[in-house]
């Protein structure tokens, strides 16, 4: 029986392909997304997932759209404060680490190194990465809705006002959270940054999103076309498992530490 055990492991492929291994520490040019997965084992939850994801318990159009806050800004904002709450008491995992890890190797050894979010949590940022591209804005931020002011204030320098939408400081205009809600274009200058570097990466990973949201679901598409080694990292099969170059089965946070000890240690 044990000798049938033995068997089955011994032959079933590794978790991380050696040749990934090698494809990392030869890497000139590297680009991670990440979306909610990544902060899910810091226990912030995801979106879809069907049981626990949030567009699970709430309506997006009904919160998170341009209309939304036209209608209700009061019911807005009290979903975001709530979801910034709960995001606050919550730490980056060994994944977002991992990612900050691989920057700083790769980096050293003069490769560049592109962190895509789709995430607004400041995780990443938060467990020391740097330059990270925030494609659907960051919940720790403001935004005047006035478009001839446009100031941005961070959460923690906002006066506590008693009935929220908090005012602007300098036009009194409404503030908004700095996020980017359906229907709305996303930064401009990020979403460039992130599609120049997907379409000459030679590395490319996909990590904790279900690639249905675009434009950020094309970016592995992006780096596909481009002829990229594309890995993705996921406990279930997404619209782009099949396609990719390394489809990793497993959690962030587990994987994530693996490959960055396994690659530079
Ligand atoms: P989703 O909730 O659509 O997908 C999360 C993905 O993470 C799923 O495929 C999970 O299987 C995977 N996952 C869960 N736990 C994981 C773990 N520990 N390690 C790795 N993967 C894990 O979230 P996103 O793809 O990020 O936009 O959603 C994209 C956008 O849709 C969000 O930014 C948000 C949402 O509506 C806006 O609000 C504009």
């Amino acid at each position: 029986m044990s000798f049938i055990w033995d068997w089955i492991n011994n032959t079933r492929p590794p978790l991380i392909a050696p040749e990934l291994v090698s494809n990392l520490r030869d890497a000139k040019r590297v680009v991670v997304l990440t979306g909610a997965g990544i902060s899910a084992e810091s226990g912030v939850p995801t979106f879809r997932e069907a049981q626990t994801g949030i567009w699970a318990e709430y309506n997006p159009e009904e919160l998170a759209t341009p209309y939304a806050f036209e209608k209700n800004p009061w019911r807005v904002w009290e979903w975001y404060t709530w979801r910034r709450e709960m995001i606050e008491k919550k730490d980056p995992n060994d994944g977002h680490y991992a990612l900050t890890e691989m920057q700083r190797r790769l980096l050293d050894q003069n490769a560049q190194f592109t962190l895509i979010t789709q995430n607004i949590d400041g995780l990443h940022k938060m467990a020391g990465s740097k330059d990270v591209l925030e494609l659907h804005g960051n919940i720790f931020r403001s935004r005047c809705t006035d478009l001839d002011c446009d100031e941005i204030v961070e959460y923690k320098d906002l006066k506590p006002t008693e009935t929220p939408p908090p005012r602007c400081h300098k036009c009194n205009g409404m503030l908004r959270p700095d996020v980017v809600w359906f229907g709305e274009a996303l930064p401009l200058d990020d979403l460039h940054k992130a599609m120049a570097a997907s379409q000459k990466c030679d590395l490319f990973f996909s990590i904790g999103t279900s690639t249905l949201i675009q434009p950020a679901a094309s970016l592995p598409i992006m780096a596909l076309d481009a002829d990229a080694v594309v890995v993705e990292i996921n406990p279930i099969e997404t619209l782009i498992t099949k396609r990719v170059t390394y489809p990793i089965q497993g959690k962030a946070g587990n994987i994530l530490p693996k490959l960055v000890a396994g690659t530079w240690d």
